[in-house]
């Protein structure tokens, strides 16, 4: 899996990149990580300045289409094999373990982190990014969601998690669609709390059992949501990755 991130705040990624699963990830070939400065194609080239004021008045700046374009288009061209380009953005479909997996079922991803008010919007019909949010609630800037993204993505490639059935088990996945079970390690008893003890008992039938049981209750305990038969909100499929017709084009 490579990762090519664009960013206006590269030494954000540093200590991420530098501490986590992720670098063992990247030490054993697994996963690359490539950082790169959206300012270094910036037009401007003297003050380097990426942003702009609103037409039309309002607050704060945007983000400018001569600069992210050329600059997702040149880290495009890095590679033989173009990226699936992913727009961080609040206003993107939800985050979930499901899209989790349709990322990690690409071998390249682009993840274009934003700043202040947001992009111009012609970047977003230009390049027809898959939008996504990690929650209803703004951040001042993509980073930490892309470092969101490449943490729950990297999890998912083959041999970087020590256990490969480990995933499999987490809350969200396929095996445990609701919350995971509660888990025991030593002590048995502390204060007075013991492990329950078919935890203890060895029969792996009466364990997976209670596990699933324990989850479930857990699940409409903590995340009744989870459990509405209409399911995970309709925001789950990557859109097309044609750019949509731009509104006041000129038909033939
Ligand atoms: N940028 C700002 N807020 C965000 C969010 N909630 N998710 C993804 N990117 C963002």
């Amino acid at each position: 899996m490579r990762f090519d991130v664009l960013t206006l705040f590269p030494e954000m990624f540093s200590g991420y990149v530098g501490q986590s699963l992720l670098r063992r990830a990247i030490d054993s070939g697994l996963v690359e990580v490539h950082i790169h400065n959206i300012r270094d194609w910036s037009p401007d080239k003297k003050h380097k300045k990426v942003d702009d004021r609103p037409y039309g008045g309002g607050p704060g700046m945007v983000l400018r289409v001569d600069c992210v374009v050329p600059c997702v288009e040149a880290v495009q061209a890095m590679t033989d094999q173009p990226g699936h380009l992913v727009m961080l953005t609040p206003q993107g479909r939800r985050l979930t373990q499901t899209v989790v997996r349709q990322l990690a079922g690409y071998p390249r991803l682009l993840l274009l982190c934003g700043r202040y008010e947001g992009f111009d919007e012609r970047i977003r019909l230009l390049l027809a990014p898959d939008e996504i949010s990690i929650g209803d609630y703004v951040l001042s800037g993509g980073e930490t969601a892309a470092m969101v993204i490449m943490d729950a993505v990297s999890r998912l490639v083959p041999g970087v998690v020590g256990d490969p059935e480990g995933p499999q088990w987490d809350s969200f996945s396929e095996q445990m669609p609701g919350l995971e079970f509660a888990q025991y390690t030593r002590p048995r008893e502390y204060r007075g709390l013991t492990v329950p003890s078919v935890l203890l008992s060895g029969d792996h039938a009466r364990i997976a059992q209670w596990r699933q049981e324990n989850s479930v209750e857990r699940t409409r305990m903590r995340r009744a949501d989870l459990f509405t038969p209409s399911g995970p909100p309709p925001t789950d499929s990557p859109p097309e990755r044609q750019p949509p017709e731009q509104p006041g084009q000129a038909t033939p």
